[in-house]
């Protein structure tokens, strides 16, 4: 079996997407490893999952460093430590700068809870259903130096009950994106993947 496909995970939060990425990476036929998993704060359930799953972890907090592109630099030199094929923002609320997409772009995704382009920044589920659409979902994207307009490897669509609340809503596009990313980085890691313009297309 080839060797696994490198992950390094970027999480700020509960960190049920890299669950997900970690429970899939536990079966080796899936193809990848988390070979690490970073943060841009201290004290979250990303890291506490990440140790529990016995991965190594590190932080990179903005305020540590005396500009933001000193933080870029830093983050891209504690992710090129464990020497990744693909790196996951999954739930990452910070935007990389330049250093990082000239070190790991066109090998980032970045998971939204939107179906692009609509919706993009922090707040997709609160704003899909300020905006009363009927169907929203989770998109997969390369990361580029826009927010969230990276070219697309996967969506999922959830449909919007009318009771939904921003939470409801928020959680039932969680159960859909974390299949669909533990569905897509496998195939990138056991098929390969091409970036051509906005097309991404899985396979040598
Ligand atoms: C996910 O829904 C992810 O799409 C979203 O944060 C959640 C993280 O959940 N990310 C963004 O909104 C980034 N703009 P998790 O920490 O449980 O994986």
């Amino acid at each position: 079996m080839p060797s696994p496909t490198r992950l390094v995970v970027l999480v700020s939060g509960s960190g049920t997407n890299l669950q997900a990425l970690l429970d899939a990476c536990a079966d080796e036929s899936y193809g990848a490893k988390v070979v690490a998993v970073g943060a841009d704060r201290e004290d979250i359930a990303g890291l506490t999952r990440a140790e529990a799953a016995g991965v190594p972890t590190f932080t990179a907090k903005v305020k540590d460093y005396t500009s933001r592109e000193h933080w870029d630099r830093a983050l891209a030199d504690k992710v090129g430590a464990f020497e990744p094929d693909v790196v996951v923002l999954a739930g990452f609320m910070k935007l990389v700068g330049t250093t990082f997409l000239d070190a790991f772009g066109g090998r980032t995704v970045n998971t939204h809870p939107a179906l692009s382009p609509s919706f993009p920044g922090m707040h997709g589920p609160r704003e899909a259903l300020e905006y009363g659409v009927k169907v929203t979902g989770a998109t997969l994207f390369i990361v580029d130096a826009g927010v969230d307009t990276g070219a697309i490897v996967a969506q999922t669509a959830v449909p919007v009950d009318d009771d939904d609340t921003e939470a409801t809503l928020h959680e039932r596009i969680k159960v859909a994106e974390r299949a669909m990313l533990v569905d897509a980085v496998g195939k990138m890691a056991r098929e390969g993947f091409s970036v051509e313009g906005r097309r991404v297309r899985f396979g040598g």
